[in-house]
Formats: C-alpha cells, sequence, structure tokens
C-alpha cells in the first residue's frame, strides 16, 4: 500500500506522517516513511537547495555568474525536472523495491505536488505536468492521498522562520496552489482524503487512523 500526505505550506503533514506510521507499525506491518524530495542523495540535494538559500555552496556556485543566491531567478520547467528526477531517483530505488518487499510506505508529498505548486502555483501546463509526472513515476499512483487543507495565511504564518524558497513566494502563490489541491481531489474524489489541517492534530490523527486503518482491512 502506498500513502501520500499533500498541502501547502504548515499544513501540518510531517508530524501526521509520524504518527501514522507508528500506528501502522504497531499493527505489525512494516513501514518506509518518506519525504519528497528526499529520501536518497540526490532528493536530498534537491531539497537542500530548495530549503537552504543561503547555501555556501550554492553562493559559491552563483559568484561565479556575479549573482546572488536571493536573485536567482530558476526557470519554472527547470524547477519541474528537479523535482521530477528527484521523484525518478525515489520511485525506483526506494519506493518500489519497498512495495515490493511487501511495505507501507508513506511518503510526505508526491507528484500531486508538482501539479498543485508548478502547475497550478507557477502556471506550467497541467497536462504536460501530468505526462511528465507519469514518466518520472512509471505510472505508480498513490492508493491514498491525505490533503490536509489550510488556508495559507495560517499555515504560512505556522512556518514562519523556515525561509526556503516556496515560503518567500507572495500569499497569491500560495492561493493558487491552494485551489489546485482542490481541483485535484474534485477530480479524483476516491483516491482524496481530504482533512481540515486547522483542527485539532489529535483529532487530525484519529481521523486519519479510521480511514487508513478501513483500506488496511
Ligand atoms: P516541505 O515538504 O518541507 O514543505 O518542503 C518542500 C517544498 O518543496 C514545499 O514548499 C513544496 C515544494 N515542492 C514543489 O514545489 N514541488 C514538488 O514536486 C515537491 C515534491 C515539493
Amino acid at each position: 500500500m502506498f500513502i501520500t500526505f499533500e498541502g501547502g505550506e504548515g499544513a501540518g503533514k510531517s508530524s501526521q506522517v509520524e504518527l501514522l506510521g507508528e500506528s501502522i507499525k504497531a499493527q505489525g506491518y512494516d513501514v518506509e516513511l518518506l519525504h519528497e524530495p528526499g529520501g536518497t542523495p540526490l532528493g536530498e540535494m534537491v531539497y537542500s537547495w530548495i530549503s537552504d538559500p543561503d547555501s555556501r555552496v550554492l553562493k559559491r556556485l552563483y559568484s561565479r555568474w556575479s549573482q546572488s543566491t536571493t536573485a536567482i531567478n530558476l526557470d519554472s520547467l527547470a524547477e519541474l525536472f528537479l523535482f521530477e528526477s528527484a521523484r525518478a531517483q525515489l520511485v525506483n530505488q526506494v519506493i518500489k523495491p519497498a512495495l515490493e518487499r511487501g511495505h507501507i510506505v508513506i511518503c510526505d508529498r508526491f507528484s500531486d505536488s508538482t501539479l498543485a505548486y508548478q502547475g497550478y502555483g507557477r502556471g506550467l501546463e497541467i497536462d504536460q505536468v501530468k505526462k511528465i509526472n507519469d514518466i518520472a513515476t512509471d505510472g505508480l499512483i498513490p492508493n491514498l492521498t491525505i490533503l490536509l487543507d489550510v488556508p495559507p495565511e495560517i499555515g504560512l504564518q505556522r512556518t514562519r522562520g523556515k525561509n526556503h524558497r516556496m515560503e518567500n513566494e507572495g500569499l497569491l502563490f500560495h492561493e493558487k496552489v491552494r485551489q489546485g489541491y482542490h481541483q485535484l481531489s474534485s477530480q479524483e474524489p476516491k483516491r482524496f482524503f481530504i482533512l481540515d489541517g486547522t483542527k485539532d492534530k489529535q483529532y487530525i490523527q484519529s481521523k486519519i487512523w479510521e480511514r487508513v486503518s478501513k483500506e488496511l482491512g
């Protein structure tokens, strides 16, 4: 079984991923907890690029072109391929082998993040992003996607100070991301399970467990 978590900034995914992992483990299943981009050296490299605009490595690289890292203006398509290359590595080297071993895989973000952020957020063509997602994942689709829905003004307040690339985007960008998630979930209501991420952490945990334990049978 392959479960993904999705949502905007500060939606509370990471703690729910941990809690769900513990509940599933307690039932005697083997569980793999992953985060995108990440889970492989390439993925971690992409993540550090996103999460650390003050990185010394980046500063050194950009000084060669006399640009500051804050002035980096990454092309949206180049950004898309960074996420997709990290994903191809993770799917082929980690997720598929784990699923083949019969493990339950829980991934904090997956291809829906790219549709929401690079597609709806950055404005890349949705059908094109879907095709590229499909290539990178080799057609792998989550059995269940838990979407934690939080208004961006609340989510961004929760993550204040993290200062990564996406958090420095304006409110309008994050509104588009949120609307994108709503569109995606309405297109696939069976796969998506939407929860109000402003609700109490334990309440959310219990709703997620209710749904997942039903799927586990
Ligand atoms: P987070 O999961 O810790 O919030 O950080 C990941 C950031 O990367 C988040 O701002 C969303 C962004 N992201 C994309 O823009 N596209 C993607 O495909 C993925 C996986 C993440």
